[in-house]
């Protein structure tokens, strides 16, 4: 590791606490010197440091530089964040990663970008995704578990994101099936999942996860339109979360959640914050509307509801578009 990615991780192991610059010349094996140039060469990159005579450095809380050894310092995973790429911009994180998984890349890798100029979102829709604001990821997976076990990975993506953001914050994040993050009622996290299939292997070749969460006030970066059905964590909670920390909270989460999702017992997790059930709603299924009562999720993360005439029909994510609680 060089001296200026060995000085990000000294300070996000330190955290809050200052050290001081021969402490970190000594764990980092240069001089005083070198560490007060790499300490400037941080600053123009964007980062902002803290430096107290008698003190040192340390990392401002004011510092919002997404940065790969930040993240990587805080990854426990065994998977997810073998490789982590960080971009200032991007049109969107998910294609770069479908690009560079075309050239080979290991399992686990993490896309993660500032901005996106082209955010996409389910169905063909954007996903608004200003510079500073949200944390836009995408994790490559070679996944080594049944093809009738792709479609749960958006649910088990929810419930580890959801956690990632109560692990972090003061917040009571809830799902809207099957990919959507609530707080308060309205969206602040979006889950779109891609993946190709090996027919001749009956597998999933390769899956491309990308998670969209709006984590700083918004501002007027969203339109009234938008702002009307979507937040972010700050606008609701007041929190001013650490965008580096969150992805390594999502991370960790992911690669417990995606080890054990063949068991479902993510699946309790999921149910207990699914927004839908126990309401009416409308989804479209095709070109067909269905009408009914959301009555639970089974055990494949299908949305069940209960249409006039009794019958509980299975919806699929693959087939089931929209659904909206029925005012
Ligand atoms: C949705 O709400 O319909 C899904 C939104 C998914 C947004 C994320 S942001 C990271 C990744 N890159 C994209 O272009 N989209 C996903």
């Amino acid at each position: 590791m060089n001296v200026r990615d060995s000085l990000l991780k000294a300070f996000a192991e330190a955290g809050r606490n200052y050290i001081s610059g021969s402490a970190l010349a000594e764990q980092l094996g240069v001089s005083r010197n070198a560490v007060w140039k790499t300490v400037k060469a941080l600053e123009s990159e964007g980062y902002i440091i803290d430096s107290v005579t008698a003190k040192g450095y340390r990392l401002s809380a004011e510092s919002n530089h997404l940065s790969a050894p930040l993240i990587s310092a805080k990854v426990k995973a065994s998977v997810i964040g073998s490789r982590i790429v960080v971009l200032d911009e991007t049109d969107s994180t998910n294609n770069y990663a479908k690009e560079i998984t075309a050239k080979g890349t290991p399992n686990g890798t993490v896309i993660v970008a500032d901005r996106q100029t082209a955010g996409k979102g389910r169905m063909g829709r954007s996903f608004v995704s200003p510079a500073g604001k949200g944390l836009y990821m995408s994790v490559i997976l070679h996944p080594d578990f049944s093809i009738q076990t792709a479609p749960m990975i958006t649910s088990a993506v929810a419930v580890a994101t959801a956690e990632a953001i109560e692990s972090l914050c003061k917040a009571d994040v809830k799902i809207k099936w099957v990919n959507d993050l609530y707080l308060n009622g309205k969206k602040i996290v979006g889950i779109l999942t891609e993946a190709s299939v090996d027919m001749e292997m009956r597998a999933l070749d390769i899956a491309v996860i990308g998670i969209g969460i709006n984590v700083r006030s918004v501002g007027d970066s969203f339109d009234a339109e938008l702002s009307s059905r979507a937040t972010s964590i700050q606008d609701e909670t007041g929190a001013v979360l650490d965008r580096n920390e969150l992805c390594a909270a999502v991370i960790n989460r992911l690669d417990a959640c995606l080890d054990k999702i063949e068991n479902r017992e993510y699946l309790r997790e999921y149910r207990r914050r699914e927004l839908l059930t126990g309401n009416m709603i409308t989804a479209r299924v095709g070109s067909e509307t269905v009408t009914g009562k959301a009555v639970g999720i089974d055990r494949n993360a299908n949305l069940m509801i209960e249409t006039e005439n009794g019958i509980v029909r299975s919806l699929s994510s693959g087939e089931a578009n929209l659904c909206r609680i029925v005012e």
